[in-house]
């Protein structure tokens, strides 16, 4: 685990992170958390998300909801707002990897799936909660993306393509609300070995490792620390842009 050496306040701040039951969500959950926000996870596994809940302790909101459905997500939106009075942070990071298969083959039900979830889902929560943050003139969008999304990796069409997906939505609604003090950024981390990895064969993860310079999984404490400064009061110039956590396979 790198050795946390910043320390950004988010005293009075109230945060989604979705998908933060575990793996990457729950690490930048806890640096939140850890460093004064109240958090909401928004997500699927319920008894993960219980765990997680009670590991963060303090004001930790847990709800469930499916961002592939507009309603979970309004839903969840008028949840958090009605616990916390509003959000200011939303990190976008609940995904899916989808099966590992050629194009030719590839599962038209998987394909809409993972569409469905990684892009459509991070479009529904930066919609129900951009009305809430421009109102109040302040607020921080983190769109976790992928490598995938920059490079392509085979076998992963539907995953990168909805990764690029996220990459220019990101660009798109950055430029939108430039005149407030709201920035919306990606990051495009590498691989890091979270449960996402068990929906793909080793051969896919030893392809997707053995492009990595580092030569190791980004961990996600690393991942947190770039989310944490990304969603941070700091960050306030840089916006629709790409944060590279990819371990130097890409260097732009
Ligand atoms: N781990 C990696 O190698 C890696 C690399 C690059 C990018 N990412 C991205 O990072 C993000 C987090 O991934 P992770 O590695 O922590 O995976 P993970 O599987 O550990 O966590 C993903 C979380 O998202 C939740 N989720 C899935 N579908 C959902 C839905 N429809 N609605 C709400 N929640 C849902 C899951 O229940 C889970 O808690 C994902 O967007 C993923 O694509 C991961």
């Amino acid at each position: 685990m790198p050795r946390q050496t910043t320390q950004h306040d988010f005293t009075g701040r109230v945060a989604v992170v979705t998908g933060g039951a575990q793996g990457i969500g729950l690490a930048a959950a806890r640096r939140l958390a850890g460093s004064g926000a109240r958090v909401a996870i928004w997500d699927l596994d319920e008894p993960e998300m219980a765990r997680a809940r009670d590991a963060l302790g303090g004001d930790t909101l847990a709800v469930r909801c499916d961002q592939a459905r507009w309603e979970d997500v309004e839903a969840a939106a008028k949840a958090t707002e009605a616990a916390f009075g509003r959000v200011d942070i939303l990190v976008n990071n609940a995904g899916i990897a989808g099966p590992a298969a050629p194009l030719a083959a590839y599962d038209l039900a998987a394909w809409r799936q993972v569409i469905d979830i990684d892009l459509h889902g991070v479009f529904h929560c930066c919609r129900a909660v951009v009305p809430g943050m421009v109102a109040r003139n302040y607020g921080r969008i983190v769109n976790v993306s992928s490598v995938a999304g920059k490079e392509g990796n085979p076998n992963a069409a539907a995953y990168s393509a909805a990764k690029a997906g996220v990459l220019a939505l990101t660009k798109s609604l950055g430029k939108e609300l430039a005149a407030y003090d709201i920035a919306v950024n990606a990051l495009t981390p590498s691989p890091a070995k979270t449960r996402i990895l068990d929906q793909l064969t080793p051969e896919q993860v030893s392809y997707m490792l053995g492009k990595v310079p580092r030569g190791r999984f980004v961990e996600v404490d690393e991942a947190a620390a770039m989310i944490a400064f990304m969603a941070s009061d700091e960050n306030s110039f840089t916006t629709g842009a790409t944060f590279d956590l990819s371990g130097g396979r890409t260097t732009y």
